[in-house]
């Protein structure tokens, strides 16, 4: 990871409204709270507790995970806007050291007065949620013993069922999955579900992962059928939905790729936006990864810092189907990537509101 090489230059560089560094001297863990914008409301996004080669790594990756929360949030209609926290830890913490480092972060979190509210994110889990929860009310996804709605994954992968969709009639001229071939890389706790949602639309699953115990599983439980992990990016099929890892199409793989389109649950889909452009050009519709799965936002921020019913959270979840068909449409007309028009869609909300 490159960075700048002071803290003082990645604060000072960022057009994002605050940088907040703080050092946690007990753990000797950074603290980053990065506000991208606060222009369509308070801000959210994940707190990653990981190591980084230096604090100055930290911030930018704060900022930049930041400004796609921003990106995000705008897109998926919560009337948030874009933030990141980083706990950048010499090692990941256990016990009292991590119980007293959340608390601590969680007294600067109440000191900003909730400018950002924290997430789950790498690293990190409802359980300390609930602790950073002891010394501020600026968080959210905590355990439902503490107040919390659950886990994410059911609503993640609801959007992207409704993303998926949404493709398909980009694609073929039907949203009905019946008869279409839809490869799922990973089946974790998004994919699984994404793939048992089709299958019993009556599309023809194909799943990969690196667990053979999962995949296993979904093929007695669902019927579907299993190919190696190697083999599922170059997987002939109406839609490649990857819901394992980020940076699965590059310039290496594009050329690969069997399908009609990209759409699945994973962040950061693309080595780099240009892998857009590249994928446009070979013809092969991409959902941008930041609309098809933002349903775990609208579940968390929607239901425990916004007051959603399940209802409102379901037309929610269902919109991200419709944002994606205006993406796809406007793509179509102005001969554009969906990227292209989706950073447009942000830039237009953003400034309606501004
Ligand atoms: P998970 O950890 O439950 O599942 C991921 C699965 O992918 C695992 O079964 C793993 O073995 C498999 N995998 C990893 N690398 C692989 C590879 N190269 N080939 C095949 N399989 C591979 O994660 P989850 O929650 O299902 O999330 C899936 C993706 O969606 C992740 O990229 C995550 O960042 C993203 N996402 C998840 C959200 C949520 O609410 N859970 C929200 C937004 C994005």
């Amino acid at each position: 990871m490159t960075g700048p090489a002071s803290i003082e230059a990645a604060v000072a560089d960022w057009d994002g409204r605050m940088t907040v560094v703080a050092r946690d001297a007990p753990t000797g863990a950074w603290i980053v709270v990065a506000v991208h914008s606060t222009v369509n409301g308070r801000s959210a996004g994940g707190c990653r507790m990981r190591g980084y080669p230096s604090p100055a790594a930290a911030v930018v990756d704060g900022q930049r995970l930041s400004a796609a929360m921003t990106r995000k949030l705008a897109l998926c209609g919560v009337p948030m806007g874009g933030g990141k926290s980083v706990l950048a830890v010499p090692a990941q913490p256990t016990g009292a050291a991590r119980t007293g480092l959340l608390r601590r972060f969680g007294e600067l979190l109440e000191s900003l007065g909730g400018l950002y509210s924290a997430a789950v994110d790498m690293n990190t889990s409802p359980e300390d949620m609930d602790v950073i929860g002891e010394t501020t009310s600026h968080v959210f996804c905590r355990t439902e013993a503490f107040g919390g709605r659950g886990t994410t994954a059911p609503a993640t992968a609801v959007g992207v069922y409704h993303g998926v969709r949404a493709t398909l009639a980009a694609v073929t001229g039907s949203d009905d999955p019946a008869g279409r071939r839809v490869a799922v890389q990973g089946v974790g706790a998004v994919g699984a579900d994404l793939a048992e949602r089709l299958a019993a639309d009556g599309a023809e699953v194909v799943v990969a992962d690196l667990d053979p115990d999962r995949v296993a599983a979904l093929v007695a439980r669902l019927g579907v059928r299993a190919v190696p992990p190697d083999r599922v990016l170059g997987e002939e099929c109406d839609v490649l939905a990857p819901c394992a890892a980020g940076g699965v199409v590059g310039p290496a793989t594009v050329p690969a790729l069997r399908c009609r389109a990209v759409a699945g649950a994973a962040n950061n889909q693309l080595e780099t936006v240009e892998d857009a452009e590249r994928l446009h050009a070979a013809g092969i519709l991409w959902a941008p990864d930041y609309v098809i799965n933002s349903g775990g936002v609208l579940h968390g921020a929607g239901l425990e810092l916004l007051g959603w019913s399940e209802e409102q959270l379901a037309d929610r979840l269902r919109g991200i189907g419709t944002t994606l068909t205006a993406i796809f449409e406007r793509s179509a007309a102005e001969n554009r990537s969906p990227l292209a028009v989706a950073e447009d869609l942000v830039q237009e909300r953003l400034a309606a509101r501004a």
